[in-house]
């Protein structure tokens, strides 16, 4: 990358006390500007540790929003406005409160993937690498899951003690990912391991050797003695799959693996949400209240 963007970019952190997290799926050139890289647990976590004052987030909107609630004092700075994840808005506020009505003793568990709106209806908030362990330790039998329906029928298959009530989310990079696709790509790399997304459909999964979040993945290729990888989670991952592994093979399955609303944050935007300041997530107080509560039940229970 130019090295005047460089130091452009170390000046103005150094002026406005940011520091930049970034997610795995964002474009090649944008983490190798972020101070932190990680999935969403890990990003949610470290926003509560970092010690500047401004918070410059490259990721879709419910990530900032996560970073705000949980950093009311510091100014959290969205690198692109429209950066939205779609399944995050697929939970409807009613639904939820038909569902307590029906079952009083349920426990409503919200993927990180969804509003500030959402959460604040939710009991606990889970991420896609700390689902199962945080629904087994609730004390709670029925498990309302939300919004993502893959995400929770695989939690369910791994706590067959509880009862799930699914709700009808998903994430459409991660649907589009055919199982059809993937015993073709097993059939041209057949010594290949496949690392899939718990997002993806319970087809995919059935086909898949490991299931894991984005850090997960990363994890478990990392320590693989295999040397060949099919990957069924947002082509971003490559990135960091490649930088810790270079003698080893990554394929995808598909042409579709990307998300757009990730896709849109650009070194750039990057520079300009710095020079900036803005979008500066701004919440309602009530709201976040509300909001926070589930999430910081999740840091606890993921301890
Ligand atoms: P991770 O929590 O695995 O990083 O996933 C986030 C996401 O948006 C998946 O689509
Ligand atoms: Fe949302 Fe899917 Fe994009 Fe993740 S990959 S941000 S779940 S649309």
């Amino acid at each position: 990358m130019d090295k005047e963007i460089r130091k452009t970019i170390a000046r103005l952190k150094e002026e406005k006390d940011a520091v930049i997290l970034a997610h795995y799926y964002v474009d090649d050139l944008v983490q190798e500007i972020a101070d932190y890289v990680g999935d969403s647990y890990y990003l949610a976590e470290l926003a509560t540790r970092v010690p500047q004052k401004t918070i410059l987030f490259c990721g879709v909107s419910f990530m900032g929003e996560s970073a705000k609630l949980l950093n009311e004092d510091k100014t959290v700075v969205m690198a692109d406005a429209d950066a939205d994840c779609p399944m995050a808005h697929m939970a409807e506020v009613s639904r939820i409160r038909e569902v307590r009505e029906q079952y009083p003793d349920v426990a409503v568990v919200c993927y990180v993937n969804s509003t500030a709106r959402i959460k604040a209806e939710s009991d606990v908030c889970v991420t896609s690498s700390n689902a199962v362990r945080i629904v087994s330790k609730l004390p709670n039998r029925d498990i309302f899951f939300i919004p993502d329906e893959n995400l929770g029928r695989y939690v369910a298959g791994q706590l067959p003690e509880k009862r799930f009530i699914f709700n009808d989310g998903f994430c459409h990079v991660h649907r589009e990912i055919a199982a059809g696709d993937l015993i073709s790509a097993k059939e041209l790399h057949p010594d290949a391991l496949v690392l899939t997304h718990p997002e993806c459909t319970q087809e995919v999964l059935a086909l898949s050797d490991f299931i894991g979040s984005t850090s997960q993945i990363i994890d478990f290729a990392t320590q693989s003695d295999h040397n060949e990888f099919l990957v069924c989670t947002e082509t971003g991952i490559f990135y960091e799959l490649c930088q810790k592994n270079p003698g080893k093979k990554f394929y995808p399955v598909s042409q579709h693996q990307c998300c757009p609303n990730m896709k849109r944050i650009r070194v750039e935007s990057v520079l300009r949400a710095l020079e900036t300041l803005e979008p500066a997530v701004s919440l309602d107080c009530e709201l976040s209240e509300k909001a926070r509560l589930p999430l910081k039940r999740m840091l606890e229970l993921a301890k």
